[in-house]
């Protein structure tokens, strides 16, 4: 596997395999890899073995500077992980490659942007939009690999492809999970063992208020119920738990249409977020 991280090499590398007539994917990650991120991984390699495995953890979508300094870096043990996958190419910039002095520009992506995560992380996914923006040019792929864990981040990067009319195919990926339901997530590492144990109640609670609105039951109360059953169970607090469209993340009061439930709740200090998707039953 090459490791570079400048625009300048990745380009070279990637014009190559273009002039060559090859296909090119790219997985954007922050690193700290776990079998999630390798999902994607494997699913980029299942269509084309020219792929780029991006490592940057992009200061401006963190919200405090304590989550930015926390969030995990292993860097040697992500590029081992590769390597035994068969990753031809790490793309690991610095700090001044992607936002060099006079760095000015912003994409900021309306609608699907606002409300669940985007009310409670003020300027995140103006942070997201921008650094996925320039990850896609940079590495010119025409196939880029993401995670429904991230769902909304999903819809607003598939939102900025087509606005933008950036030509690369966006492929959304499914969840990945511990045994007990947990969402595997880099910041999982930050769950003291108590937290840990009661991290699984995110996943049950959704699936179970899905299970009952999918059977009819009222929207509202269920979600009321979800909320109590989070908190009863530790968490410290839910920032949200809604119903929403599946293919635009519009608010839903009833399950006329199939839909996504998605949370987003705080043990300790750590911040999970989870989804699970609702079908109404056929008519
Ligand atoms: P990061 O949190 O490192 O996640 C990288 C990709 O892995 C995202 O597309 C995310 O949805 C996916 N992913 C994470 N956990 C997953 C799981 N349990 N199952 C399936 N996929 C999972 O998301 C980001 O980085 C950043 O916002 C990024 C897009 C790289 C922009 O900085």
């Amino acid at each position: 596997m090459q490791t570079v991280s400048t625009v300048a090499d990745l380009r070279r590398i990637v014009a190559g395999w273009h002039r060559a007539g090859e296909r090119v994917a790219v997985v954007p990650t922050m690193g700290a890899l776990h079998e999630g991120h390798l999902s994607l991984v494997r699913a980029a390699l299942a269509r084309t073995p020219r792929v780029v495995v991006t490592l940057f953890v992009n200061p401006t979508q963190f919200n405090s500077a304590t989550d930015l300094s926390a969030y995990p870096r292993t860097l040697e043990a992500d590029a081992a992980k590769l390597v035994g996958l068969g990753v031809p190419l790490l793309y690991a910039p610095g700090e001044a490659e992607m936002y060099p002095d006079g760095f000015a520009t912003t994409v900021t992506v309306g609608g699907v942007s606002e409300g669940l995560c985007g009310a409670f992380r003020p300027g995140h996914f103006a942070g997201v939009a921008t650094v996925v923006t320039k990850l896609l040019t940079q590495t010119q792929a025409d196939i880029a690999f993401f995670g429904e864990k991230d769902c909304q981040q999903l819809h607003v990067i598939r939102r900025l492809v087509a606005d933008l009319d950036l030509p690369v195919e966006i492929v959304g990926c499914p969840i990945v999970r511990e045994a007990d339901g947990l969402a595997l997530s880099s910041r999982n590492a930050h769950l003291s063992a108590a937290e840990r144990a009661v991290a699984p109640h995110l996943a049950a609670t959704l699936l179970a208020a899905a299970e009952r609105i999918a059977q009819g039951a009222a929207v509202d109360a269920e979600l009321a119920a979800g909320r109590s059953a989070l908190l009863a169970a530790g968490f410290a607090d839910v920032d949200y738990l809604e119903l929403r469209a599946a293919d635009n993340l519009q608010a839903l009061d009833r399950l006329d249409r199939p839909a996504r439930l998605l949370a987003a709740a705080w043990l300790g200090q750590t911040r999970l977020i989870d989804n699970v998707p609702v079908m109404p039953k056929a008519a």
